[in-house]
């Protein structure tokens, strides 16, 4: 963790607010969860965060990703990223991504719907395709079930579909919904993997890849059980059941949100209604997007010290919405002080808008 005198010299140096990016942290993130599921290909998901000396970092532990758009592809190819390292994993594709990818020479694509059929049939020799089967986790921060992945009851008609077209389905993925910490839902998922499996055998179509998606949930305000615990749940199941097949997984959270810390200033001060108000540089339309998008909270850190006090903590844009917290516990701040918040490297910058035309919060390598 940075101390607040370091913080105070890089806010000198580049100004403030400022996005710290650790490669080291990202690396080492990489290298945690490769250790935890030791049989599991870890596909990066780009979308969780885009920074390209975040991808360098991945790139340099050996790391394949996971896309959802061209503007991602874009991005690996100023890297020199191979597509054999790539998997592209949005189930609603446009037809210009779709060709997009597979001139980059992606190969592996995901469907949740027979509407993707005939946008696909056209490149079905250069193609591979993963079914995703919905998993439905309302307990979720965030549940991706309803909007992506077919009912695990209607899997095999899809991939009957598909492969009646040409389509050469290489088996199925799923998503247990994003900072998911129940690690038995994984258990659930694989279950219906497992029937899928065996289903589409009888069919005598045969699957080699399973794709456990991302969900691996990091420490932000709550402990949460450790990575290796909720990990060996999944490995156990795997051995048991799946050995003879590639599995991979889709991180995006584990790998990025440890890696980048926020510093922003306290730029306004007022007191309403016998509660203080204060106004960092940085807000809900920005760093603090995941607020909103993402049902995130972090934690903040100050180095003022005194009795704790109810307080607003408000973003720089010119709309009411823009409050980052609406109740929270503090000591008296003053315009001029820093606060710290670690943990801000997932879907935040990512997602973040430049709305009233506020520069986008810079990031720097330390
Ligand atoms: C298809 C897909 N894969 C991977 C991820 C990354 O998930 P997480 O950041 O929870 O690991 C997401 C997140 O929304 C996703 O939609």
């Amino acid at each position: 963790m940075i101390s607040f005198k370091k913080a105070k010299t890089y806010i000198e140096k580049f100004g403030s607010p400022l996005l710290l990016l650790s490669k080291d942290q990202v690396k080492e993130n990489y290298s945690v969860l490769k250790k935890c599921l030791p049989s599991v290909d870890l596909y990066y998901a780009v979308k969780s965060n885009p920074n390209i000396e975040l991808l360098r970092a991945v790139k340099e532990v050996d790391g394949f990703f996971d896309l959802a758009s061209a503007g991602e592809i874009k991005i690996l190819k100023e890297l020199n990223i191979p597509a054999s390292k790539c998997i592209y994993t949005h189930p609603i594709k446009k037809r210009e991504d779709i060709k997009y990818a597979l001139d980059y020479g992606v190969k592996l694509f995901i469907i949740d719907n027979e509407y993707e059929i005939p946008k696909l049939i056209e490149f079905k020799k250069d193609l591979d395709v993963l079914v995703r089967i919905s998993i439905s986790n309302p307990d979720c921060p965030v549940d991706l079930s309803l909007k992506f992945g077919a009912e695990p009851k209607d899997a095999l008609d899809l991939i009957k579909k598909a492969h009646k077209e040409g389509i050469s389905v290489k088996g199925i993925s799923f998503h247990v919904g994003s900072q998911n910490v129940n690690a038995y839902k994984y258990i659930e998922a694989l279950e219906f993997c497992k029937d899928i499996f065996k289903l589409a055998a009888l069919e005598e179509i045969y699957f080699d890849t399973l794709d456990i998606g991302g969900g691996f949930p990091v420490s932000y305000t709550k402990n949460i059980m450790p990575i290796d615990y909720s990990c060996s749940i999944i490995n156990n199941y795997l051995e048991k059941n799946f050995q003879n097949c590639r599995v991979i997984a889709e991180p995006g959270r584990f790998i990025s949100a440890t890696s980048m810390t926020l510093i922003a200033s306290v730029v306004g001060k007022s007191k309403r209604k016998g509660i203080y108000w204060y106004y960092l540089d940085d807000g809900l339309y920005s760093t603090f997007t995941g607020k909103v998008f993402d049902a995130c909270d972090y934690k903040i850190l100050t180095e003022k010290s005194g009795e704790p006090k109810a307080c607003v903590i408000a973003g720089p844009t010119c709309d009411s919405f823009d409050i980052i917290y609406k109740n929270i516990l503090l000591p008296e701040l003053d315009i001029g002080d820093i606060l710290i918040f670690p943990n801000m490297g997932s879907y935040t910058n990512a997602s973040a808008t430049n709305f009233n035309c506020i520069e986008p919060t810079k990031i720097i390598v330390v």
